[in-house]
């Protein structure tokens, strides 16, 4: 499913059916409803422009589209944009194209979302300033940062079952999942360098683990997992972290 790039990989989805695969077959309802909650709560409410970046065949689309004018979905694999546009149709604009280089015009929108990208993203400092150069100034943006500092993965180190140290301030390359995870403080200063502000940190997908799913049910986790979301946000212990940023109006 992977390629090298000059400097980067791209995960291709072309072909890949990720809706069923990834969300149906493997019963992420959890996920799902843990990763909407925290849009609705970071997402303007009303917005001209905007864009999903990575955005896939549209899951979270349903969060969107009422909330601005103009809705674009942008992802690089075709396939994925085609099930989109086969769902929502005109009401949903889709462009095709690598993060590492947007196919938009600078300041073209007022408010963008990346949902479980970052885990793709070697280059996070580029991936970075190119969503900054697409918002507007004044715009918002929110993303979803794969975590590496996780609550499981601090336990697995200190008892000596992986070499990757969570704390260490950058990012780590999980080798047998071709993935990567980032320390929030380390996100957070390439957020702060490009002139982003952060507005709002959310702890997200808290509960994700097999066995507290066969206790408490999809829905059971839900319930913990609505407080837990900004109770547990100043550990930053989660899988997903969730940033809501503004790009600072021009003064
Ligand atoms: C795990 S999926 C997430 C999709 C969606 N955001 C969601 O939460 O359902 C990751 C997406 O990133 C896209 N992607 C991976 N590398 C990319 C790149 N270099 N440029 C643009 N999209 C990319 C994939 O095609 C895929 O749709």
């Amino acid at each position: 499913m992977t390629k090298d790039q000059d400097h980067s990989i791209v995960a291709d989805y072309n072909g890949y059916d990720y809706k069923k695969i990834f969300w149906e077959d493997a019963d992420r309802k959890y996920e799902d409803l843990a990763d909407r909650m925290a849009i609705r709560k970071l997402l303007p409410d009303s917005m001209d422009d905007f864009v999903d970046i990575a955005g896939g065949y549209g899951r979270l689309a349903d969060e969107y589209l009422g909330r601005a004018t103009t809705c674009t979905l942008f992802d690089y694999s075709k396939t994925e944009l085609a099930d989109a546009k086969e769902k929502y149709g005109s009401r949903l604009k889709t462009k095709a194209g690598d993060i590492y280089s947007l196919p938009f015009k600078d300041a073209s929108f007022d408010g963008l979302m990346m949902i479980r990208a970052t885990h793709h993203f070697k280059d996070m400092d580029k991936v970075i300033s190119e969503l900054y150069r697409v918002l507007k100034p004044g715009g918002i943006a929110v993303i979803e940062v794969a975590n590496q500092k996780t609550l499981p993965r601090i336990i697995r180190y200190w008892r000596k079952k992986t070499d990757l140290n969570p704390f260490i301030k950058g990012q780590s390359y999980l080798k047998d999942l071709n993935m990567y995870n980032y320390h929030p403080k380390y996100i957070e200063e390439l957020f702060k360098r490009q002139g982003f502000k952060i507005l709002r940190v959310l702890s997200v997908s808290n509960f994700r683990n097999g066995k507290l799913k066969a206790v408490f049910g999809n829905k059971g986790l839900a319930r913990l997992e609505k407080p837990a979301q900004t109770l547990l946000a100043p550990v930053r212990f989660a899988p997903s972290i969730y940033y809501k940023l503004e790009k600072p109006a021009k003064s």
